[in-house]
């Protein structure tokens, strides 16, 4: 199945295939100078792989983990390309997860004003979610994804033959960032994570996944209106996620528990089921006071509130500000 990213100037094509990277040669521009950015977790074939079928390929491997989203590994990159002479008319390929999608895309867009990107997602939350819509970032001063470009990849290979050598806490990782959007936009694809197993259901989760994304950037390529929904959960979410060192929680199971609070009480009494097939972390051990404190530091936080999504009823959402007053009773009544 492929799927073509309606953005004007910006379009490009998400080919999503098992073995679509064997293609990679015939679907991308790969005859000239191409950084290729993995990560030490991710098998070092993948990256190899692609690098045999460009023209001047340079491997960069960085560690893995959120905190090669940093202003420091960004550097990393613009000086390997500055060494290695690259030009406009170069390229940069990510071949990893979200880390290195969001990491690599905001290192295209920086150097020489932009040059051209292509995503090759080896997550399943990279593959539902972030190597699409054009978002990209670095952590900076503590705070996540501060430091940032909307710059839409040129083509996206999503292959599922990645997804082999991926644990299965990770599959679920990504499974709840698409189960977040099935909650706000699609009750049959919510259905199916009820009703079936979802890990060997991958292949038709993440394409429902990629459709529902790809409307909504369309409609919302920089996040004035629609798009805000999929940050359902990750208000609370990057909360948590601030704390990440404290408790090992991956981005997945921090949004996870941050729908929670979120969502009606007749929406939770589906939602939590949902997740716990998932393999649900625990709230336990997360300090509820310092959760609330990092939500100030958010970068959606306004004042006299936040912004929040909220889900009453599968299928839709709403944004209402809350009180930090309110989302600490929300948190109190649903985690603690
Ligand atoms: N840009 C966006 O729109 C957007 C949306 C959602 C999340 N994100 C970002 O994505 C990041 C999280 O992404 P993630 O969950 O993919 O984490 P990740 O990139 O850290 O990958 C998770 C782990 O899996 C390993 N790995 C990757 N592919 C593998 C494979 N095929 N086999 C075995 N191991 C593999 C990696 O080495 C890493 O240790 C966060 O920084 C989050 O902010 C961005």
């Amino acid at each position: 199945m492929n799927l073509h990213m309606n953005l004007a100037e910006n379009s490009y094509d998400i080919i999503i295939e098992p073995g679509a990277s064997k293609r990679a040669g015939e679907l991308l521009n790969l005859d000239r100078k191409v950084l290729i950015v993995t990560d030490e977790g991710v098998p070092h074939e993948y990256a190899e792989a692609l690098a045999l079928k460009c023209r001047e390929p340079v491997i960069v491997t960085v560690p893995s983990g959120e905190d090669s989203k940093s202003i420091r590994v960004w550097e990393e990159l613009l000086q390997t390309m500055l060494r290695h002479g690259f030009k406009r008319t170069d390229a940069a390929a990510a071949v990893g997860g979200g880390v290195v999608g969001d990491l690599t895309g905001f290192a295209a867009a920086s150097f020489m004003r932009g040059i051209d990107f292509y995503n090759l997602p080896t997550t399943v939350l990279s593959q539902v979610d972030s190597s699409i819509g054009g978002k990209t970032a670095v952590n900076f001063g503590g705070i996540k994804n501060i430091v940032g470009a909307f710059y839409q990849p040129k083509r996206v290979i999503v292959d599922t033959g990645y997804l082999s050598s991926l644990p299965r806490r990770q599959i679920a990782n990504g499974l709840f960032e698409a189960l977040k959007m099935a909650a706000c936009f699609d009750p049959k694809l919510f259905e199916l994570f009820e009703r079936e197993d979802p890990f060997t259901h991958l292949q038709e989760i993440i394409e429902a996944s990629l459709e529902i994304k790809k409307k909504v950037v369309e409609q919302d390529e920089k996040e004035s209106g629609i798009r805000k929904a999929l940050n359902f959960g990750h208000t609370i979410g990057h909360g948590i996620e601030s704390f990440e060192e404290l408790h090992g929680l991956y981005h997945g199971e921090c949004v996870a528990l941050g729908m929670i609070p979120m969502c009606s009480e007749k929406v939770r009494r589906r939602l939590i089921p949902a997740l716990q097939k998932l393999g649900f972390p625990e709230a336990g051990g997360l300090d509820r006071e310092k959760i609330l404190q990092a939500m100030t530091h958010d970068k959606k936080a306004v004042e006299g509130g936040i912004t929040c999504v909220l889900v009453d009823e599968i299928g839709s959402f709403r944004l209402e500000k809350l009180e930090l007053s309110e989302l600490a009773e929300r948190l109190n009544a649903t985690l603690f």
